[in-house]
């Protein structure tokens, strides 16, 4: 099982730019810099901030891709007089992602351009920036851009770093809200959502960091520029982090609307062959690679193939590699990073971790029996996303790997074990199954 540690050393870097880079492309943080390649904060009031994010299509990057213009407009109108509150999540909790920890250290001026633009916009007076505790870089980095900008006209809303524990469930957003508000770093049952009462028992937004960059560029370079890339349904570009079975893993800024054959070839091409591709994270979906090959890398587009797009986390398994061991992997850390208060966490997810490790390992059908009839029953019944994503992982596994499922469940020979390859674990550099 991997550590917290293990996963954040695998963090991956930045891949070559692209052309299409937008959020990218400045490369220097320096708040002089940004200002010669973007220019000031645009002269823009917080309406029409809301119209053109509107107008752009932009969707969330955190994960769900929730159109950013709605739940701007939801945040305003339920501000009033008592104003709100902006929350940036730049926590990045998915272990195989590093495209926000990359935006921050590189572009931390656009990131903050967009808390001020959406303060604007929904009429917030406070704006808090959570990273994780133990992201002393990314710290420094947005410490050095806030003094820089103290003073320089950048902004009139006082935005507060506020480091949060690098647990996956701490930043989910209610949880970044509940510590916020002095509690703990655990999601909250909802009602009330965050637009509704939120920090300070304020209506709060929260949105992830890059999503926040994009709104930065919206504003100053209208829909129209934003919606020239990517596709009429997923307009703009994206940040996707490549990992795995590719020859150059790191983070990458496409158009969306590339096929999953052109993400393999901007990582370099496969490093060996690849069997599948989890897309999405860890709560994400396998897809068989002939069906990756040919998706289109979007929400939309992901989502027709049966998979989803989270965060634009993509991870290449070898062939080599036992896809039940990864599975079983992944399920045990999503198992013990849950905050461990409902029933889908406390019984749920150790039991499915316990039943993958065993199918993996020695076999049997009594594990794969367990694994069927335990899903139902950790599906929707959480407070937060956290059982379903790990539910929606662990069936897409049972579906793209039948052969491997039945192998194992027979106690016949791996189908891994008989492809000529050198399995190693794309994150760790682990022999698979040792
Ligand atoms: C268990 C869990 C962990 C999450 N972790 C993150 C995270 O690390 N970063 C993030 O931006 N969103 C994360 N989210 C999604 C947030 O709750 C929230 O929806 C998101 O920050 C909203 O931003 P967006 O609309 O810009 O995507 C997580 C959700 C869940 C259920
Ligand atoms: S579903 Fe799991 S992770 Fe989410 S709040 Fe409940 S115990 Fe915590």
């Amino acid at each position: 099982m991997t550590s917290t540690a293990d996963a954040q050393a695998a963090r991956p870097v930045p891949g070559a730019p692209t052309t299409s880079a937008r959020l990218l492309h400045v490369g220097d943080p320096a708040l002089a810099h940004h200002l010669a390649v973007h220019g000031r904060l645009p002269e823009i009031t917080g309406a029409q901030v809301i119209t053109a994010v509107e107008q752009s299509g932009l969707t969330g990057r955190g994960g769900a891709a929730f159109p950013t213009g709605r739940k701007l407009a939801t945040v305003a109108r339920a501000a009033g007089r008592k104003g709100s509150v902006v929350v940036a999540n730049g926590c990045e909790g998915e272990p195989a992602s590093g495209k926000d920890r990359t935006l921050m250290l590189t572009s931390p001026h656009l990131v903050l351009d967009g808390i001020e633009l959406a303060a604007r916009a929904v009429g917030a007076r406070q704006a808090y920036l959570c990273i994780h505790d133990d992201a002393h870089d990314v710290r420094s980095a947005l410490t050095t851009a806030l003094a820089e900008r103290a003073g320089a006209e950048n902004g009139s809303v006082p935005v507060t770093l506020k480091p949060t524990p690098h647990r996956y469930v701490a930043s989910e957003e209610t949880a970044l809200i509940r510590a916020l508000n002095g509690g703990l770093s655990l999601p909250a049952f909802t009602p009330p959502r965050p637009f509704e009462r939120g920090v300070a028992g304020r209506p709060t937004l929260v949105d992830n960091v890059e999503t926040l960059a994009h709104l930065a560029l919206i504003a100053r370079h209208g829909p129209t520029w934003f919606r020239s890339l990517g596709t009429t349904a997923a307009p703009g570009t994206t940040l996707v982090t490549l990992s795995g079975a590719v020859r150059s893993p790191g983070v990458y800024e496409i158009p969306l609307g590339l096929t999953g054959a052109d993400l393999l070839a901007l990582a370099g091409g496969p490093s060996e062959p690849v069997q599948a591709v989890l897309c999405g994270g860890y709560f994400g979906s396998w897809l068989p690679t002939d069906v990756f090959q040919r998706t289109e890398i979007s929400a939309p587009g992901l989502a027709a193939a049966g998979s989803a797009i989270g965060a634009g986390i993509f991870i290449a398994l070898p062939e080599g590699a036992c896809a039940l061991t990864e599975t079983a992997r992944i399920t045990g850390y999503l198992a013990e990073q849950s905050a461990g208060q409902c029933g889908p966490c406390v019984h749920g997810l150790p039991a499915l971790a316990q039943a993958l490790r065993e199918l993996a390992t020695s076999g049997g059908t009594r594990s794969a029996h367990t694994l069927q009839t335990l899903m139902p029953f950790v599906e929707r019944r959480g407070a937060c996303r956290h059982p379903d994503g790990a539910a929606r992982m662990i069936a897409s596994a049972l579906r793209v790997f039948p052969d491997e499922v039945r192998a194992h469940a027979n106690r016949k020979l791996c189908p891994a074990a008989t492809r000529p390859s050198t399995p190693r674990d794309p994150h760790h550099g682990r022999r698979y199954g040792s």
